[in-house]
């Protein structure tokens, strides 16, 4: 038996080119608000994005000059891309990153998906991987001291 040629009456060449068209979706984007002291910018980045990736992209680096070159590659183990968040802070996920948020260090902005808007402050005056602030532990501490 003869294998018969579709290909004529499909409007795509293959199977491939159809997928690629029909799944091709127009990216959901998030707005992120970037804080560096007095200013702030404003990027439109797809859900899912990594805010470190996302962050060097746009030039506005979470690093201080010396751990631009040293540092883990985001592999969420230096502690070097910290920030701050301002607003829609997600919950923590890698460990090392909910160490941090427990203490009040700095979030690991490689171990951040932006999957909503965020507001997020990069830490100027840091050193290496910036101070600890109790008052902005996640979860917040309760009224009683716990948490
Ligand atoms: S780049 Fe090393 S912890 Fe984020």
């Amino acid at each position: 038996m003869q294998p018969q040629n579709y290909s004529h009456s499909l409007p795509y060449c293959s199977l491939r080119e159809w997928y690629n068209t029909s799944m091709e979706a127009t990216p959901i984007l998030c707005e992120l608000r970037v804080l560096v002291g007095a200013e702030t910018q404003l990027l439109h980045v797809p859900v899912g994005s990594n805010l470190r990736r996302v962050l060097l992209d746009a030039n506005l680096s979470p690093y201080v000059p010396i751990t631009t070159f040293a540092n883990c590659g985001g592999r969420g183990l230096c502690g070097t891309c910290g920030i701050r968040f301002e607003a829609g802070e997600p919950a923590p996920f890698h460990w090392h990153d909910r160490l941090a948020a427990h203490y009040g260090y700095p979030r690991l902005s490689c171990q951040i998906s932006i999957d909503g808007p965020m507001t997020v402050r990069l830490l100027i005056d840091k050193v290496i991987w910036g101070k600890r602030e109790p008052a902005l532990r996640y979860p917040p501490r309760s009224a009683d001291g716990e948490g």
